[in-house]
């Protein structure tokens, strides 16, 4: 027992040393580790499959991206920003070995580029496999899109209803296409304003945003109705909430001084307690190339599981009227 303790009093600092670095190293691995269910799809290859992202420049979409290309996949980043998507898919292909990754010009908040991007991609493919609309904004400041719809609401919502309906030809042709909604577990938090979704009174930043993800449920719910009217068996679509995620997506809050110092100053904490953007995109990927994922159609899905909606939330009235709304409002902008 002596010797123990002289031994320690000895070798004080190299025992606080080996400590820390020893608890480090264990907080890091444990920070960096991927979900389970998500291991298990690993070595599952995409060649042949033709992928669409949007938004996917940064943060998950570019992680998404990324891990599809590294499967084989066909890759196209559909991203309003040319200069960052090129040097996006640059790296991309750097990093994957994978050259069929290339870019698309495509910007939410305008149904003619939607419109354009689609006319585009149905000439140069037979069929698209997997469409991720990841693209998203939040909480910033009112503004409204060229179209006249609030800009969160168009860029996370309504821009992406109008590309799937558009893309539906070339989806149709695949054997088993997957479309991923990206949503946040903020939805339980939202409620649809029936009378002003663009909340013309009163807008609230935040509640849009939850707002634009809230829609993003009920159309993917309705999709499931909407396709077996059509008879169309071969596309699933999921909703995904990707969990807390340090990316950019809070770069408008961020103009608040207040808040930037805050950040920086927890950065440590915030950087341990929040996903890693390949973390947060597992569960987007997870939906993308799980096989037999097809009976679990419509779900809503976090950390790679199937998770059960709020009640409130699970509302086929709301479903439905969102679908015709959103139809409404297209129609009106001739769309
Ligand atoms: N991060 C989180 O904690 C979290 C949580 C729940 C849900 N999500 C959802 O996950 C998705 C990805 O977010 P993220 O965290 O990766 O954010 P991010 O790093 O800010 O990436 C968002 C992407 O969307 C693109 N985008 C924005 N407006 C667009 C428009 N009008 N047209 C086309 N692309 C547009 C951005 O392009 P630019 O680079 O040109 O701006 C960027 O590529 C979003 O739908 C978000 O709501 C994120």
């Amino acid at each position: 027992m002596e010797n123990i303790m002289s031994f320690i009093k000895n070798n004080q600092k190299e025992i606080i040393l080996g400590s820390v670095l020893f608890f480090g190293v264990v907080l890091i691995k444990r920070k960096l580790r991927s979900n389970p269910q998500f291991e298990l799809i690993k070595n599952i290859r995409l060649n042949e499959k033709v992928a669409i992202i949007t938004g996917a420049n940064t943060g998950i979409g570019y992680e998404t991206a990324l891990d599809l290309a590294k499967r084989g996949a066909t890759v196209i980043l559909a991203c309003r920003n040319m200069n960052e998507s090129q040097k996006a898919a640059e790296k991309i292909k750097r990093q994957s070995g994978n050259s069929n990754v290339c870019i698309e010009k495509l910007d939410l908040a305008s149904f003619e580029s939607i419109r354009n991007f689609c006319s585009k991609i149905m000439a140069d493919y037979k069929k698209i496999d997997i469409l991720v609309n990841n693209a998203g904004i939040a909480s910033c400041p009112k503004q409204v899109t060229v179209d006249g719809f609030d800009l969160q609401l168009q860029t996370n919502y309504l821009g992406h209803f109008l590309l799937t309906r558009l893309l539906l030809e070339s989806l149709k042709q695949s054997n088993d296409c997957r479309v991923v909604n990206l949503t946040s577990k903020l939805y339980e938090k939202a409620s649809i304003r029936w009378n002003d979704i663009n909340m013309s009174e009163n807008y609230s930043p935040m509640e849009m945003y939850t707002q634009s993800k809230l829609c993003l449920i009920l159309f993917t719910n309705y999709m499931k109705d909407y396709l077996r009217q059509l008879g169309i068996g071969n596309i699933k679509a999921y909703s995904v909430s990707p969990g807390f995620v340090l990316t950019e997506l809070s770069r408008y809050r961020e103009k608040n001084l207040i808040l930037k110092i805050l950040k920086f100053i927890f950065y440590p904490l915030i950087w341990y307690l929040l996903r890693t953007p390949r973390q947060g995109a597992e569960c987007s990927i997870y939906c993308c190339v799980k096989p037999n994922l097809v009976e679990k159609e419509g779900f809503y899905f976090r950390n790679c599981e199937p998770t059960k909606l709020l009640p409130h939330v699970d509302n086929k009235n709301d479903e439905v009227r969102l679908w015709n709304l959103s139809e409404n409002l297209l129609k009106e902008c001739n769309v």
